[in-house]
């Protein structure tokens, strides 16, 4: 293959391991005794909104004791200095990628720090708590959520990332277990369009036999190596 020219990079939970943010699947996956999937859907919303909201405020309050790690800023530092298209999609609801300075970024699962009014759509940056029925600033209904995507709902960005993937070169998932569509799902469409794939990840995704290359290791580790090769 050529140089790459059209990279797309998808980053989950692993990435921010290193910084203190727990994963989902792996040790300490757990929250209250209750399974993610059990927590972050409308369902879950609609029968104990308590329960969710207590959910999202204490992983937004977690962000101000955690920072970007080695792999965030040098994902940063790749967008920073790549000269072709860039895309890194996160399923990451934390705000590290952002705070490392990425900006050709997309929270494809929504962020913790913002806040979504099912009513009217409007968006609001959200930074404390944020207690069931808050009403909205705009059309006053008490109903402000917080802005991720449940289990069940359509991820955002789907045509923007779709359409990214059908021009990579080069597609690289990092720090994901692969359980999740359809980010899963992301390797087999760049392969489909002829991006060559690499995997950087601690254990083997569910999805690593899709892959062309994968390495496995601390993602701190793996990833600023990955990206000193890519620079030169
Ligand atoms: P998971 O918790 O499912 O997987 C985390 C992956 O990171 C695993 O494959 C680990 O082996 C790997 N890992 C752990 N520590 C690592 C490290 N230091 N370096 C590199 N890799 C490491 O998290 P996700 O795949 O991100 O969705 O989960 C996908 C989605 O499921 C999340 O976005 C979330 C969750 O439900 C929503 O909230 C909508």
């Amino acid at each position: 293959m050529t140089a790459p020219r059209n990279i797309v990079i998808l980053t989950g939970a692993g990435i921010s391991a290193e910084s203190g943010v727990a994963t989902f699947r792996g040790p300490g996956g757990l929250w209250e005794g209750h399974r993610v999937e059990d927590v972050c859907t409308p369902q879950a919303l609609a029968q104990d909104p308590e329960l969710v909201h207590r959910f999202y405020d204490a992983r937004r309050a977690q962000l101000a004791g955690v920072e970007p790690n080695a792999a965030h800023l040098a994902l940063a530092r790749l967008d920073a200095a790549w000269p072709g298209n860039l895309l890194l999609v996160t399923q990451n609801v934390d705000d590290l990628h952002d705070r490392a300075g990425s900006s050709r970024l997309l929270h494809m699962h929504g962020e913790l720090k913002s806040a979504l009014c099912p009513a009217c759509g409007n968006r609001i940056a959200w930074e404390d708590a944020l207690p069931p029925e808050t009403e909205c600033p705009n059309c006053g209904t008490p109903a402000l959520r917080p802005d991720i995507v449940f289990f069940g709902e359509m991820p955002y960005h789907m045509a923007t990332i779709e359409a990214a993937l059908a021009q990579a070169d080069l597609f690289v998932s990092i720090g994901t277990s692969g359980a999740v569509y359809p980010a899963a799902g992301f390797v087999q469409t760049a392969r489909h369009y002829g991006a060559a794939t690499l995997e950087l990840n601690l254990d083997p995704s569910e999805g690593s036999l899709w892959f062309e290359e994968s390495r496995m290791g601390p993602a701190g580790t793996l990833v600023p190596a990955w990206v000193d090769a890519v620079l030169g």
